[in-house]
């Protein structure tokens, strides 16, 4: 698949309450998912939480959860270190490195869960849910 045909398609994620695309503040870019276009080395990240859906731009070597505090998402997080667990949400499409996970055993890493703050996109899209 082409660059310009993954940029045409919508993400296969099952519909779940409003889908609003996340910017950063004062940007003023439209919900139109056609319109957030990753640069090479960004990922496309759709992000559930509080019931909606959001799309945020991931900077290659950023984590998720400070792409989604600089779009002003109400991500959860505490200690940005890997040990609290607040910022959990579990990987629905795409892969992720984990700088660190001391919070996390095998098991809940097999069922999908990562830590957001930690979690470094490894596909162009990903996305994830944290309810
Ligand atoms: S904020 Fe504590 S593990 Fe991510």
């Amino acid at each position: 698949m082409g660059l310009f045909n993954f940029l045409k398609g919508k993400p296969k994620l099952p519909e779940t309450g409003k889908q609003k695309s996340a910017t950063k503040a004062g940007a003023g870019l439209p919900e139109n998912e056609a319109e957030i276009t990753p640069k090479t080395g960004e990922t496309l990240a759709t992000i559930m939480l509080n019931s909606q859906t959001f799309r945020v731009l991931v900077p290659a070597g950023d984590t998720i959860l400070n792409a989604c505090l600089g779009n002003g998402l109400d991500a959860p997080f505490m200690c940005e270190a890997g040990v609290c667990t607040t910022c959990r949400a579990t990987l629905l499409q795409g892969k992720v490195t984990m700088m660190a996970c001391y919070g996390l055993n095998d098991e809940e890493v097999k069922k999908g869960y990562i830590l957001t703050c930690q979690s470094l996109p490894q596909t162009a899209e990903i996305a994830i849910s944290y309810d």
